[in-house]
C-alpha cells in the first residue's frame, strides 16, 4: 500500500511545476518504501534511495531558483528547511551504503511526516507569488 498519496486538497500549491514534481517525488518515496518494507534486495533499496534523494535535491534547487527569481520574502527560511532534510538524507545515504543503517518503516514515516508538514506550510506559502 502506498505510503503517501498526492491530492490537490492536501498538497496542491496551484504552482504547476511544484505540483508535478511533488507527485513524482511521492512516487519515488512510495517505491523506496515498498522496496524497503517488502523484502527487496539491498541493492534495489539502495538504488531507490539514491533516486529519491537525487530527485529531492533537484526539486529543492528548482523551487529555490523560482523563489529567488520572484524575489519571494520567505526564501531564507524555506531554504533552511530544505537544507535540514537534505542533511538528514545525506547522512542516511552514507550510512546505508556503508552498511551502517537500513531504510526502515520509521524512515519512510519520517519523510512522509516532513512532507505533510512542509508542503502545506512552506510550499503553499509561495503559491501567490509563483503561480
Ligand atoms: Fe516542495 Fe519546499 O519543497
Amino acid at each position: 500500500m502506498a505510503l503517501i498519496t498526492w491530492t490537490a486538497e492536501q498538497y496542491g500549491t496551484h504552482v504547476g511545476f511544484a505540483d508535478q514534481e511533488h507527485q513524482t517525488l511521492f512516487g519515488l518515496l512510495n517505491k523506496l518504501y515498498d522496496d524497503a518494507t517488502g523484502g527487496a534486495a539491498r541493492s534495489t533499496i539502495g538504488a531507490s534511495l539514491d533516486a529519491l534523494i537525487a530527485y529531492v535535491v533537484d526539486h529543492f534547487a528548482h523551487e529555490e531558483q523560482e523563489m529567488q527569481a520572484a524575489g519571494f520574502s520567505g526564501y531564507d527560511k524555506h531554504k533552511a528547511e530544505h537544507e535540514a532534510l537534505v542533511g538528514i538524507c545525506a547522512d542516511l545515504q552514507k550510512k546505508f551504503h556503508a552498511g551502517e543503517a537500513d531504510v526502515t518503516d520509521e524512515v519512510g514515516q519520517m519523510v512522509k511526516n516532513w512532507l505533510d508538514s512542509h508542503i502545506p506550510t512552506f510550499d503553499k506559502a509561495y503559491s501567490a507569488v509563483l503561480k
